[in-house]
């Protein structure tokens, strides 16, 4: 399964630079939050913000979800068996995955929310919710390592 294992690796890499980008992301939003609209520095982190999700996230969520596709395919066709996406832990990871993919999107939307000059979220709300993303990554994981109720 020499295969499984160069996929299995380009998954984890571009899974680390999607969660890198959707951990700093919420933090740009905190310090933008407190910049008046239409100065310089809202228009520095809008231009920070946007190269960020559009350069960084968003291929790396692609990316990382075909990878994932491909992991699915030849568990399910020549690994597991296609019994292992009834699995607890699968259960879960998909569930993250699901998770993770609106978090993306909500951050987008909040993005677009910025641009407008249209925020409402405070610095406080972006720093309490940052931790979210992370503890769904720490389920996710622990379910595929651990691999377990299989
Ligand atoms: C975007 C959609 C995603 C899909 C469809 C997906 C699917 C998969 C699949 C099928 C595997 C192989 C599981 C196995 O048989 O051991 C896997 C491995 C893995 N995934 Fe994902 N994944 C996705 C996103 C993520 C995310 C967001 C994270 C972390 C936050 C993540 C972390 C990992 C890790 C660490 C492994 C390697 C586990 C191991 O081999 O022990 N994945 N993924």
């Amino acid at each position: 399964m020499q295969w499984y294992d160069l996929v299995r690796g380009l998954h984890i890499l571009a899974v680390i630079a999607w969660m890198a980008g959707i951990m700093y992301l919420p933090r740009l939003f905190a310090y933008h939050a407190d910049a008046v609209p239409g100065s310089e520095m809202d228009k520095t982190f809008q231009t920070m913000e946007l190269k960020l999700y559009r350069i960084i996230m968003g291929p790396a969520m692609i990316v990382a979800f075909l990878l994932g596709l491909t992991l699915i395919w030849l568990d399910g066709s020549a690994r597991l068996g296609w019994g292992f996406l009834l699995k607890p832990w699968m259960i879960t990871k998909l569930i993250g995955v699901v998770f993770m993919i609106g978090w993306h999107h909500f951050l987008g939307a909040a993005r677009k929310r910025f641009v407008a000059g249209t925020n409402t979220r405070s610095a406080r709300f972006w720093k309490m919710t940052n931790e979210l993303p992370f503890l769904a990554a720490i389920v996710m994981v622990i379910a595929v390592t651990t691999e377990f109720g299989s």
